[in-house]
């Protein structure tokens, strides 16, 4: 164990290497609670780091875009010059990503080990370069022991005379509220066996979280409730989207199902929100790399409970495009939704983000492209080539990203639809103008909702056969 000199005391020099969703945020955020501490972000992606200092941040979160631009230049810096940051630093957060190691386009299959190349440059960077003693701390989600081999590699790659304290603080904001997550964090964990170091991270914290909320653990503990917590919160989607089918099936409405299972404080109502499944970057390759750490420990039951939550997953959006196929497909011998156009509301995997990694939506597109469909896509976060891109990396080769035109507002993308989609729980989709909207369909006009997001009643009156996840079938009056 290695103690950094308490003498040095007060952090006043922070570097954070990885620029993303994780890195630009809680720094913004510990520049603005932390006045007297000089944070710069790194990254080895130039255009990130340009993107960080232009009037277009790299990452859309409510709240962020005036957070980074006042303290940009006073005390949050963004760079490139990695090497200099380090050397400055008296802490150094490590926020890059650890994708799963096998390459999936979209939905994991398997339990896969989280690939810490980009953490072991980090570390091997770190040390290299340090002159001084540093607190190095894992803000990466990263399996259990992964902070000891960081500890290992900075051992044997040092300065002569050179310590390194490594901590686990692992990041626990959700994208599309990652500033109030922040802001107001229910908990911080730093795991970790050096207690100074400890300390010295929890002084920064503790300038806007209050103390009891600051959880100091052993590192092992501290990795593992993260990958834990990921899986908790995926498992409820899950759960909640198994019930949604049951729904369907038995005539039960899952809207109220679910307030009458959230509504007992034991259950609690977060994450009881049916819809066409989890997405981003996080939840699948969090629980691949548990099922992995499970099956590497020799524990196969747990792997396979954890395998269940990801299986449902992928259920859920079968069987909302089999829903589709069978109540939209023409019946008139022509297969699938060959010559039928679908306006797909939303791209991005959750409202609030423009973020599109692992989005349910990419892959509802390509089932529907896939059977036959041509598609207007419209979603106010995400920018046309994301989504074009995003599209061609799910199609892979057996479906052509050809028929998909990307709209710069919901009306251009329903107008000469046959179906509407909502694959993502943007508000503003409840406020279209459903009437004007069914005007420039396609008779009869579909509404297939992903999310629950619309007054299905509403749409009922006025003319729309409508179906929602975890509801029974409901045909136009
Ligand atoms: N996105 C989330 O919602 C979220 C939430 C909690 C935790 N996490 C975890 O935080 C970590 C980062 O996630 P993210 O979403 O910010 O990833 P990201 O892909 O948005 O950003 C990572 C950044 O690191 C940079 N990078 C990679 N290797 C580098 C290196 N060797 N030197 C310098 N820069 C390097 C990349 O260029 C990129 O800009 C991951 O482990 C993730 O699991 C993410």
């Amino acid at each position: 164990m290695v103690h950094i000199s308490a003498s040095a005391d007060r952090i006043t020099n922070i570097c954070c290497i990885g620029a993303g969703y994780v890195g630009g945020p809680t720094c913004a955020v510990i520049a603005a609670k932390c006045p007297e501490i000089r944070i710069t972000v790194v990254d080895r992606d130039p255009a990130r780091i340009s993107a960080w200092n232009s009037d277009t941040l790299p990452v859309y979160e409510p709240g962020l875009d005036a957070l980074v631009k006042r303290q940009r230049n006073i005390n949050l810096v963004f760079s490139t010059d990695i090497d200099r940051a380090i050397d400055e630093a008296q802490l150094i957060f490590i926020a890059v990503n650890t994708p799963p190691m096998h390459h999936h386009t979209h939905v994991s299959s398997l339990g896969a080990k989280p690939d810490l190349s980009a953490v072991s440059d980090c570390a091997r960077r770190i040390a290299r370069v340090s002159l001084t003693d540093k607190i190095v701390v894992a803000k990466s989600t990263v399996p259990c022991g992964a902070c000891a081999t960081i500890a290992q590699m900075l051992r044997d790659n040092a300065q002569s005379g050179v310590r390194f304290s490594v901590l686990s603080n692992p990041e626990f904001l959700s994208e599309g509220t990652a500033v109030r997550d922040l802001l107001h964090p229910d908990r911080i964990l730093i795991g970790g066996d050096d207690m100074v170091a400890q300390d010295r991270l929890k002084a920064v914290y503790m300038h806007w979280v209050p103390e009891p909320n600051i959880l100091t653990m052993n590192m092992w503990s501290s990795e593992l409730a993260k990958l834990a917590s990921n899986a908790m919160l995926a498992q409820r989607v899950s759960s909640i989207n198994s019930i949604s089918a049951i729904c369907e099936a038995v005539g039960a409405n899952i809207s109220e199902v679910a307030a009458g299972c959230g509504s007992d404080s034991r259950i609690g109502s977060k994450f009881l929100r049916p819809s066409l499944g989890f997405g981003g970057s996080c939840f699948h390759k969090d629980i691949a790399s548990l099922i992995w750490l499970s099956e590497s420990l020799g524990l196969p039951e747990v792997a396979e409970y954890w395998h269940q939550v990801l299986a449902l997953n992928r259920f859920q959006i079968r069987r909302f495009v089999a829903r589709i196929l069978a109540d939209a497909s023409r019946g008139d011998g022509s297969s699938g939704l060959q010559g039928r156009r679908v306006a797909c509301l939303g791209f991005a995997f959750k409202e609030g983000t423009g973020d599109t990694r692992n989005t349910p939506a990419a892959d509802v597109c390509c089932e529907l492209l896939r059977n036959g469909a041509t598609l207007s896509v419209y979603d106010p976060k995400v920018s046309r080539h994301h989504i074009v891109d995003r599209l061609a990396a799910a199609a892979g080769t057996d479906c052509s990203v050809d028929s998909v035109t990307v709209c710069a507002d919901a009306y251009s993308a329903i107008a000469g639809s046959d179906i509407v989609v909502v694959l993502t729980a943007w508000s503003e989709f409840r406020v279209i103008d459903w009437e004007q909207a069914l005007k420039l369909m396609a008779k009869p006009a579909y509404v297939f909702d992903g999310q629950i997001v619309l007054d299905h009643d509403r749409l009922r009156q006025l003319g729309f056969n409508v179906f929602s996840i975890g509801h029974t079938h409901v045909t136009a009056q």
